[in-house]
């Protein structure tokens, strides 16, 4: 039996997580999964109903369960609240409560998908490449941090900071999955003008030599933004920073041309995680039945593969998946010409008719 806390959250959240739900009751029914539902809330949602976009019980809850599944989180009317209250907080917040300090964002070109990238087909077919992303310090977090008064003007100022302790974990992190996949790790900084990037580099090394059977390469990551979008298949891990990660994990999604298939996940040390689509909560396409819930539906199978230890199940979603899409059906963001454009539902739907059989 697994506790899992949901967590829609704004925008199109609703619509996708109700189609990832979908999945799971299916599974709970016929295939014994046991999954035990909580419900939270998150986000502007959350701001609007207790006026913190990360209240005391979400935290408490998310305590209490072995997982969250997240829809997604902001809209145009809460950009103008103070920062600490803003939308984007009740995500941050949850991150650094539960120390997910690994943050895991495949992209993978579906081949039924190759003509939505924007790349020449030669260029991403076969492109599965895994950025591990530190997601819980870095300059996201760092102190000292605000805006000031200083010589007569305003001055900004943020901190980009790591400690030794949080590379080598991320690093660790980053090797594992290598070893799991193609055995090279691509770390991305930029120590030729950063300290804490000269840092980041030579903890990385300490931490290679623990892993003899994966190889270690080191990239700037002005380069590495360069590199994606010319031949993104050279890479099989990348491990970068917070900031650096959150620029590049966009860029490698895009690659795929299909934002909206992908999932992620972020780690804490045992294994609890936060599953999440990559893309936001594009409160624009909102309540219409047009979003796209795929990457909501695969980042259940995420987690059942990588906290809930059920492998087999998460197959079987991702089989269903591709059978839907085998199919020709597609949302609006993935569709192509000849292909059957479908709404959020009807895509829930179909992949537990695949889950059938
Ligand atoms: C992401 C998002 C978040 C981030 C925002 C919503 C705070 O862009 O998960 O990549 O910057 O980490
Ligand atoms: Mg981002």
């Amino acid at each position: 039996m697994s506790k899992v806390l949901v967590l829609p959250g704004d925008g199109i959240g609703q619509e996708i997580v109700a189609q990832a739900l979908k999945v799971v009751e299916y599974l709970n029914a016929n295939d014994n999964l046991n999954m035990e539902l909580v419900h939270g809330l998150v986000g502007g949602t959350a701001y609007d109903e207790t006026g913190s976009p990360l209240p005391q019980a979400t935290i408490d809850a998310a305590n209490e369960c072995d997982s969250i599944l997240l829809g997604a989180v902001g809209g145009y009317q809460w950009e103008a609240l103070e920062r600490d209250l803003r939308p984007e907080r009740g995500l941050l917040g949850l991150r650094a409560e539960m120390d997910l300090f690994s943050n895991l964002r495949p992209a993978i070109l579906y081949p039924q998908l190759a003509s939505a990238s924007t790349l020449k087909g030669e260029v991403v077919s076969g492109l599965d490449l895994m950025i591990v992303r530190e997601l819980v310090s870095g300059i996201y977090f760092g102190q000292p941090r605000g805006i000031e008064q200083k010589d007569g003007e305003r001055f900004g100022f943020n901190s980009a900071t790591y400690t030794e302790s949080e590379i080598r974990r991320i690093g660790h992190s980053a090797f594992k999955i290598a070893q799991k996949r193609n055995k090279r790790v691509c770390s991305v900084d930029k120590a030729n003008v950063l300290e804490v990037c000269e840092l980041w580099r030579e903890v990385m090394e300490e931490v290679a030599k623990d892993y003899p059977d994966v190889e270690l390469s080191h990239m700037y990551v002005d380069n590495a933004a360069m590199q994606l979008v010319r031949a993104p298949k050279q890479f099989d891990v990348m491990v970068t920073s917070n900031l650096f990660g959150d620029v590049l994990s966009d860029c490698a999604a895009m690659l795929t041309g299909s934002i909206g298939m992908l999932p992620s996940a972020s780690l804490n040390k045992d294994g609890f995680g936060m599953y999440e689509p990559i893309h936001g909560s594009a409160p624009d396409i909102a309540g219409q039945d047009i979003a796209n819930p795929l990457a909501t539906i695969l980042s259940v199978s995420m987690m059942l593969r990588y906290s809930l230890d059920q492998v087999s199940l998460a197959d079987k979603i991702d089989s269903a998946v591709n059978m839907v899409l085998d199919q020709g059906y597609r949302t609006a963001d993935i569709a192509s010409d000849g292909d059957t454009v479908i709404g959020t539902n009807q895509m829930g739907d179909l992949v537990v008719k695949a889950l059938q059989g």
